[in-house]
């Protein structure tokens, strides 16, 4: 089971700068409840910015798979995947692709699962989630709060 985790705004922006362009605690809070200890692939860039974020403290995943072209890359907590796709293709274990833009564009044909945050309030960016195709997907459960409204979403 392949599933992709994000939050956007209705204009699909999803970081800025190599941030998160909004601080939604609640939203950090869904985020973590349904990725503690599971295993993850994301970005080298997502990667970065979640380290920033962490700073001194373990990211609080499984196993971590992070893609690089880069094959000189080692990281003491992550696993480098030079091949995302081929990675996606392969892989036998339940894995939630956690960004950034370009790695959910990758993932998006793979993906059994889209776990949307849908940010209410619009806010500015530089990286955008892809186009996505929502006659493949249908909507199985969306839970609404003043900031955010949580859809989940099943492949049809
Ligand atoms: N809103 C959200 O839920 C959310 C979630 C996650 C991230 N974000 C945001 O998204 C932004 C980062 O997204 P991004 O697209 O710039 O970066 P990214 O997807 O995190 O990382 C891009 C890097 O992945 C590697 N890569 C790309 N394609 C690959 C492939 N086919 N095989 C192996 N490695 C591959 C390359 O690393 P190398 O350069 O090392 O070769 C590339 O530079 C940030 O602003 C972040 O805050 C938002």
């Amino acid at each position: 089971m392949i599933s992709l985790i994000w939050a956007m705004t209705r204009q699909r922006v999803i970081g800025k700068n190599n941030k998160m362009p909004w601080h939604i605690k609640e939203d950090l809070v869904y985020f973590r409840k349904h990725t503690a200890g599971k295993t993850v692939l994301m970005g080298e860039n997502t990667y970065v910015s979640l380290k920033g974020y962490y700073k001194d403290r373990p990211l609080p995943y499984g196993k971590i798979y992070v893609a690089s072209f880069n094959s000189n890359l080692k990281l003491e907590d992550a696993t480098v995947v030079l091949d995302a796709v081929d990675f996606l293709k392969n892989v036998e274990e339940d894995v939630w692709v956690v960004g950034g833009a370009s790695i959910y564009a990758l993932a998006l044909p793979y993906a059994d699962r889209l776990y949307i945050s849908w940010v209410k309030e619009n806010y500015e960016g530089d990286t955008y989630f892809p186009e996505l195709d929502f006659t493949k997907f249908q909507m199985v459960s969306e839970k609404e709060s003043d900031l955010v409204t949580y859809s989940i979403y099943e492949r049809v």
